[in-house]
């Protein structure tokens, strides 16, 4: 099993460019021990270019996008498509992140014709998934992620799924300071495998990296990265400070 390591980090709606500058240039200075993983980071849409100057030939590091339109191009003020992320570097985009799906009312059709152009323009999805509190505590949390991620794969064949890459970010979890534990990461992880397999193939389903987010930090990274089904992190809060984020990374 040789599944690709993964830490990426979403900086939602923070910083200015000279804060970006200053995160990043800190970060590249750490990037020769990376080893084998891949650091991704999620800048806001402004930043991504001079991001992606200032990382320069840094193989390590990848720049990704927040979120895209589900059209190509035309009259949505405002919006960003998939092909102009492409143009300016950018290798993966962020779909269905919990809080576009509850501010920004996204439903899973959405994030299919997301997917679509995220795919046409040779860009990889993060798809992210995960359960309220609520739906944890009336126990439906497994409820929730079957429906999540299968009314998303059902539209996509296993060659369009092979560029999935899948985050695990239970609601509750995310700004909270509150991270789910080393079992309950592990146990939703592991039947997120067991989906994959039944929609698709266990051997697709051992090749796809499934990332963990919510209020992972420098201190418990190291043993949720430890559990047997979790490839890494995407990252909120602490990846606006370069050296956690970088021990985050260092935490395999
Ligand atoms: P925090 O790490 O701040 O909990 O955010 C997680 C997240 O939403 C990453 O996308």
């Amino acid at each position: 099993m040789n599944r690709q390591k993964i830490v990426a980090g979403n900086w939602k709606m923070n910083t200015t460019l000279a804060q970006a500058n200053e995160l990043v240039t800190k970060i590249v200075s750490h990037a020769c021990g990376f080893n084998q993983v891949k650091a991704i980071i999620f800048p806001p849409f402004p930043f991504i270019t001079e991001v992606k100057k200032m990382i320069g030939d840094e193989k390590t590091i990848s720049v990704g996008a927040q979120n895209c339109h589900t059209h190509s191009s035309g009259a949505y003020t405002g919006e960003v498509s998939a092909g102009m992320l492409h143009s300016v570097g950018c290798q993966y985009v962020l779909i269905g992140h919990s809080e576009r799906r509850n501010y920004f009312k996204e439903k899973n059709s959405d994030l299919v014709l997301k997917i679509k152009e995220v795919l046409a323009n040779k860009l990889q999805p993060i798809l992210c998934v995960g359960e309220t509190f609520e739906e944890r505590k009336a126990e439906n949390h497994f409820k929730v992620i079957i429906e999540q991620l299968t009314s998303v794969l059902s539209q996509f064949s296993i060659t369009e799924f092979s560029q999935f890459i899948i985050a695990y970010e239970p609601v509750w979890a995310i700004g909270t300071g509150e991270t789910a534990s080393n079992e309950q990461a592990q146990e939703i992880h592991a039947f997120i495998r067991s989906i994959i397999t039944d929609i698709y193939d266990s051997a697709i389903a051992n090749n796809i990296s499934i990332l963990y987010g919510g209020s992972c930090n420098a201190q418990n990274a190291k043993e949720l990265f430890q559990c047997p089904d979790i490839d890494g992190g995407l990252i909120g809060g602490a990846s606006l400070k370069a050296d956690d984020f970088c021990q985050i990374i260092g935490s395999f």
